[in-house]
């Protein structure tokens, strides 16, 4: 009896043994790594999951690919982490998705490590207390398609190398304290045209002309002190869905944009644009739609959706008049 127990459990050992080797899935490379990086972030309770008892491919904030059992994703998100990016981020070879977000004691700079992860397609390191410069390296992770350095403490110029990255749908630098001017090389981005959310900095100069040249979809440059001309981005062939422009010193006269049918979402508050608004914004129409605190003049168009905003769309021009406005005189 007891020798049949114990040759059934033998038993019962030796046919579990490779389904449980089979089941330790981790790759010994990668976990190794991550216990380096949660180590460098002084083991936080965030990340207690991480534990040698339990299959790297089990941990929260982590995603292995479903053949390989490497490590995919690495994604911390509003967690008590303290320190730096460690370079050890970099020896995750097959990482995709990297994602450190809503880390307020996340300081430090972007480590050039990250361009060892070749397979990156989502960078996103926003909501944290991230400083020093937005690196012109980034522009050697060629498969990036979602750029996201928002809501950080970075300084110094937007990197024109940025434009050479062909797989980019949309870049965030928005809430930095960038400055210089926009590059003339975002006239060139040779593959997607990515949206461009640039607000809350520090930017000056003119836009390039270049940025004529492609068909935005989102453009966001709110809440810098650029200046000059912004009718590059409309015509009658353009494609821009979402335009603001709002809180620059931007200064031309707006008379003869056309604005493309495709505008949906145009605010232009605080510049210095005059002229007139153009007849042809009544066959347009806007979810959004706010041209106050400008120096324009004339009748406001009557028709289409311009009645439908409220006088605040309009008020403090020079000397616009009409609905929702008060008459003109
Ligand atoms: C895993 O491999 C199978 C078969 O080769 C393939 O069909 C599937 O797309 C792969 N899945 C991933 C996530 O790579
Ligand atoms: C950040 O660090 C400070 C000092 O150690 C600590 O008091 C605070 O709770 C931390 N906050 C978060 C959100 O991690
Ligand atoms: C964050 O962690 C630090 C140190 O471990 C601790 O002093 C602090 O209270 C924590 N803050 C929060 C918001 O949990
Ligand atoms: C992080 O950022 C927050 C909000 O921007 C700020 O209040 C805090 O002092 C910063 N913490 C550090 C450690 O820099
Ligand atoms: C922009 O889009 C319009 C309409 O789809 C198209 O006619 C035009 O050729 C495009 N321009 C560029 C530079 O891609
Ligand atoms: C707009 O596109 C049409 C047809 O593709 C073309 O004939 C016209 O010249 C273009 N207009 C401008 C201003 O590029
Ligand atoms: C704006 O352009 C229109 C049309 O070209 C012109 O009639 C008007 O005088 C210009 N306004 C200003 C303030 O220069
Ligand atoms: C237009 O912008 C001005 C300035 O920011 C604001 O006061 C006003 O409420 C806005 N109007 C609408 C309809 O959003
Ligand atoms: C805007 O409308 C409100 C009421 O809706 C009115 O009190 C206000 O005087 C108007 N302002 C202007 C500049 O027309």
């Amino acid at each position: 009896m007891i020798k049949s127990i114990f040759f059934t459990i033998t038993f019962v050992f030796l046919i579990s043994l490779p389904t449980l080797s089979r089941s330790q899935r981790c790759n010994k490379d990668d976990e190794k790594v991550l216990f380096k990086i949660k180590k460098s972030f002084g083991n936080p309770y965030h990340l207690a999951s991480w534990q040698k008892t339990l299959d790297c491919c089990q941990w929260y904030n982590v995603e292995c690919d479903a053949n390989t059992s490497r490590i995919i994703s690495l994604t911390i998100f509003s967690g008590n982490i303290s320190g730096q990016i460690p370079d050890e981020v970099g020896d995750l070879p097959y990482l995709q998705t990297l994602v450190l977000r809503k880390l307020t004691n996340l300081t430090g700079e972007i480590p050039s490590a990250i361009t060892k992860l070749t397979h990156l397609t989502m960078l996103r390191l926003s909501w944290t207390n991230l400083s020093g410069p937005v690196p012109s390296f980034l522009s050697k992770l060629t498969n990036l398609n979602f750029l996201d350095l928002a809501f950080n403490d970075l300084t110094g110029s937007i990197p024109p190398e940025l434009s050479t990255l062909k797989n980019l749908n949309a870049i965030h630098l928005d809430r930095n304290k960038l400055t210089g001017v926009i590059p003339e090389s975002f006239g060139t981005f040779t593959g997607n045209v990515p949206d461009l959310y640039l607000s809350h900095n520090q930017l000056t100069g003119t836009i390039p002309k270049s940025l004529g040249y492609l068909n935005f979809s989102t453009i966001d440059f709110s809440r810098n002190q650029l200046t000059g001309d912004i009718s590059m981005f409309f015509g009658t062939n353009k494609t821009i869905q979402t335009a603001d422009f709002s809180r620059n010193s931007f200064e031309f006269n707006i008379s003869e944009v056309v604005f493309p049918a495709s505008l949906t979402s145009l605010d232009l508050n605080h510049n210095k644009i005059y002229g007139s608004l153009p007849a042809m914004l009544t066959g347009l129409n806007f979810q959004y739609f706010n041209v106050s605190y400008n120096r324009m003049c004339g009748q406001i168009p009557q028709g289409g959706d311009l009645q439908t905003f409220e006088n605040t769309s309009y008020f403090h021009n020079r000397c616009l008049c009409g609905s929702p406005l008060p008459a003109c005189t």
